[in-house]
């Protein structure tokens, strides 16, 4: 145990009001059971014990590099030997600030993060040298593959650098699984600084709980898509500025005193929504581009946006002038009324009556969705925190070979909220990093909040799971009809074997308020990574089904789900080269009806569907992300509903509206609706970038359809909707299923051809609906 804890302790006994942080002195001991003596592999690093003083004087750059980069008796981790899984850490700065006088690099696998409960500051000196105070991404992997970052609590200052310096405090090139959470960047005002940038091409999902202050611009974007969420730029000149995205939600942006507070204008930004959000004293609220009939991009959904004088507008056109009320959405672009099969394009917006569910909005006067920070449970003392593998009675290993199932739900249970010896008190359990094996079912009862470290894996294993007609959960939050808590942070669902009846994580309890029953960053991971038989046993997606479904919320839950990626592995995270192709039958089921809340979320290569929406209500989904599976499309003869055609559950599409020899009709769809109401979906990217079992780049379609929405849906608002090579966005059926008895009955209402957006990259093409409200009464 470190010196530190002892300070800790000194400190809780002389000071009544600041108990110390319970993961700063919590036993450390995480283990990565993957790499060879990956059992003395240090996770945890407190950068005061590489060096680091954290006084505002001393130069702290090498000692926080030194944290970073340890690697083992092979080497360091920058020179990359450890795969992307390989290589779990939490550089942890205690509170206190730390002088850095040149680029910090972090690395894979790399969580950096700080006391929440007053958080530590780097600070670029005044001789600052270098382009970044930190480069948030792996130097040896391009972004787009710059998986499994996290950086958490933290302050980042340029404030001491001369306001001309070119300056950004974050590079921040990353994909999905990553966390940017709870970070504040704080700049000189009136300087050209930027807060964070990207380099590159990325495809992360959500930042949030984020704040700006001061700079030339807060957030300068090359993205495929991001839910940027809670986020504040007070003092900054351009608070948001997009170089691309094809498809992004602004939820919770407040804008004060700045010049612009989102710069979209650029041809390359396709689809932008922006809800629950404020403008004051900032002259322009948003700048888009001029809408052309060959291109779509520049298409808005403003929806319960307050501003004083803000305006919207084009380089040379004033669109918009006001606040829009909670009970209309502000629409430009391509829009699909009720009962109207053809778009019309609404080139300079317009303002649309429209409703929000009660259920999922916080009161009936803010008319707000709710955001809910991920927990740190930074309240709780240290013994309210149950180190899961410190529990003597019941010793838990998280080694990836033992089975922990029992002793892990002895400790569950016997803390849960239903046992009145101990439910007085608030508890948390810590999982160390590691794999812990589960065999059987793992249920949750209320009053169960876990939390892991650099993303701890839990991973299902055996026979319980193998019936691929009898799914079975790997955990089971609450059984139906509970009512409690229930939350889940920083953990990778996956699996050991192939497995056809797995369902990694089914939710059938709800809370009293939201965010009772929650997930934050936590994301489910089927093959292509080491500590599976599945990264080397899944060549041919024909014999390997690996698992059936990610999530699945029963109609007696209500979740909030923040910052979630399902993937199905379409390469070898860890280095291997063989081809990877696990068929995995379905990504998230959604049958829920008291609320669910879906911020942030990729669903990706499932081979039936990657989002299905049925018999449920009440669901907000802020942005979700799909791709279908690469070996799916032209030149694959495993059709779907192939290899699951034999195991279908009723919720689940048959494909009998598609020709019997369709490559391109039988693949995955990224989205199914039927019998379902009161939904309200702000932002879908849907996207095909190679197909076929040789993963031909698409340079045209290469799915025939991305979504199928059922006629019998009631009260469905769906905006913002874009496909990337794909033939049609949304077909529909009379029964969201098609007809069986006819082959094609299935109608096409929006197709590529009559919603073309922008060309990514000369190859990609783009298809953007702002609005699809068919069934929206
Ligand atoms: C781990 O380190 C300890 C001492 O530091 C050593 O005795 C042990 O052999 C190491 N274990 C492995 C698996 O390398
Ligand atoms: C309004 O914002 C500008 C910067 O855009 C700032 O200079 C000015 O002080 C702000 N006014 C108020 C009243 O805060
Ligand atoms: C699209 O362009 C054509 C040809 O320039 C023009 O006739 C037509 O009015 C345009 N349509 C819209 C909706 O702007
Ligand atoms: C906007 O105005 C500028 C200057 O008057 C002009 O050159 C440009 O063509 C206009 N842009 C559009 C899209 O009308
Ligand atoms: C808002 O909610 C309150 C309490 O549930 C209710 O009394 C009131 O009628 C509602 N107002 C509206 C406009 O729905
Ligand atoms: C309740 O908690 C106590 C103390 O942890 C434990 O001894 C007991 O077994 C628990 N009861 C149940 C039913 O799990
Ligand atoms: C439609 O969904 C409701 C639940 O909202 C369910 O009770 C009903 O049976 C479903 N109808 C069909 C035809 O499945
Ligand atoms: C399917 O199509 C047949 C033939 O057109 C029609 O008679 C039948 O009503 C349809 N079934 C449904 C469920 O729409």
């Amino acid at each position: 145990m470190r010196p530190l804890t002892l300070l800790g302790l000194l400190c809780l006994g002389t000071s009544a009001t600041t108990s110390p942080f319970w993961y700063e002195s919590i036993n450390h001991n995480g283990i990565n059971p993957t790499i060879t003596n990956g059992h003395n592999w240090t996770v945890f690093r407190n950068v005061k014990d590489y060096g680091a003083i954290g006084d505002g004087i001393a130069d702290d750059t090498a000692a926080i590099q030194r944290a970073i980069a340890t690697g083992d008796s092979t080497g360091n981790r920058e020179s990359g030997w450890f795969g992307s899984t390989g290589q779990p850490a939490v550089v942890y700065f205690p509170s206190g600030t730390y002088l850095v006088k040149s680029t910090i690099r972090s690395a894979i696998g790399t969580v950096i993060m700080g006391n929440p409960t007053d958080r530590p500051v780097i600070r670029a000196a005044a001789d600052f040298s270098g382009t970044y105070l930190l480069f948030g991404r792996d130097r040896q992997r391009s972004g787009l593959v710059g998986f499994y970052h996290g950086i958490k609590n933290l302050v980042l200052d340029s404030t001491l650098v001369p306001a001309t310096k070119g300056i950004a405090l974050l590079e921040w090139s990353v994909s999905q699984g990553t966390q940017l959470s709870n970070v504040a960047f704080k700049m000189p005002v009136g300087s050209t600084h930027v807060g964070l940038l990207t380099a590159g091409m990325c495809s992360g999902l959500i930042m949030n709980d984020l704040e700006f202050q001061g700079g030339g611009t807060g957030i300068l974007l090359t993205a495929t898509q991001y839910h940027l969420k809670s986020i504040s730029f007070k003092d900054v000149k351009t608070g948001i500025k997009f170089s691309s995205l094809v498809q992004g939600t602004g939820q919770g942006l407040r804008f004060e005193n700045c010049d612009v507070g989102i710069d979209a204008a650029a041809a390359m930004v396709g689809m932008f929504s922006l809800i629950d959000s404020s403008a004051t004293n900032t002259s322009t609220l948003l700048t888009a581009a001029t809408i052309t009939n060959s291109s779509f991009a520049g298409s808005l959904v403003l929806e319960n946006v307050q501003v004083d004088s803000s305006t919207v507008k084009t380089a040379n056109t004033t669109l918009l002038t006001g606040s829009i009320s909670p009970d209309e959405s502000w629409i430009r672009g391509n829009t699909y009324s009720p009962s109207s099969s053809n778009p019309q394009l609404l080139s300079a917006g317009q303002r649309i009556k429209t409703t929000r569910p009660l259920p999922l909005i916080i009161s009936n006067t803010t008319y707000s969705y709710p955001t809910i920070p991920p927990p740190t449970y930074a309240e709780y003392t240290l013994s309210q925190i149950i180190n899961i593998k410190d529990v003597s009675s019941h010793p838990v290993k998280g080694d990836g070979v033992t089975d922990d199932t029992a002793n892990i739900q002895a400790i569950l249970t016997s803390y849960s909220q239903s046992n009145t010896s101990t439910s007085a008190k608030d508890t948390a359990f810590y999982f160390p990093h590691g794999i812990y094996i589960l065999t059987d079912t793992l249920y949750l009862p209320p009053g169960t909040r876990m939390i892991g470290e650099a993303l701890t894996q839990l991973s299902a294993s055996g026979e319980k799971f193998m019936d691929a007609d009898k799914p079975r959960a790997m955990m089971q939050v609450g059984k139906p009809g509970e009512v409690g808590v229930a939350q889940l942070s920083d953990f990778v669902f996956t699996v050991a074997d192939i497995l056809p009846g797995v369902v990694s994580v089914e939710v059938n309890m709800r809370g009293e308020k939201v965010g009772d029953v929650g997930i934050w960053n936590c994301h489910f991971r089927v093959g292509g990574a080491r500590g599976s038989k599945t990264r080397t046993a899944c060549a041919n997606p024909q014999t390997c089904l690996a698992a059936r479904l990610s999530l699945h919320l029963t109609p007696s839950s209500s979740a909030y789900i923040e910052n979630t990626w399902s993937w199905t592995a379409d390469h070898d995270l860890d280095g291997g080269t063989g081809t990877v192709y696990p068929g995995t039958a379905a990504g998230f089921l959604i049958e829920a009806q008291h609320g669910t809340w879906i911020l942030g979320s990729g669903v990706e290569h499932h081979v039936l569907y990657q989002i299905n929406i049925h018999n449920a209500k009440n669901v907000f989904i802020g942005l979700q992300e799909g791709e279908s599976a690469y070996w799916q499309g032209p030149g694959n003869k495993l059709l779907a509903p192939k290899p699951w055609a034999k195991s279908l559950l009723p919720s689940d599409p048959d494909f009998s509206w598609c020709a019997p020899d369709s490559e391109m009709c039988r693949m995955g769809l990224y989205q199914i609706i039927t019998n379902s109401t009161d939904l309200n979906i702000y932002s879908s990217g849907f996207w095909n970038f190679v197909a076929g079992p040789n993963r031909a780049m698409c340079a045209t379609d290469c799915q025939e359809s991305a979504a199928l929405y059922g006629s019998d849906n009631k009260r469905m608002h769906i905006y913002g909707f874009s496909t990337i090579n794909n033939k049609n966005l949304i077909v529909e059926g009379s029964a969201g299923k098609g007809n069986t008895s006819r082959v094609g009955d299935v109608l096409a209402v929006a197709t590529r051809e009559a919603n073309s957006g922008q060309m990514v990259d000369g190859l990609f093409k783009t298809a953007i609906v702002a609005a699809y409200l068919r069934y929206s009464t």
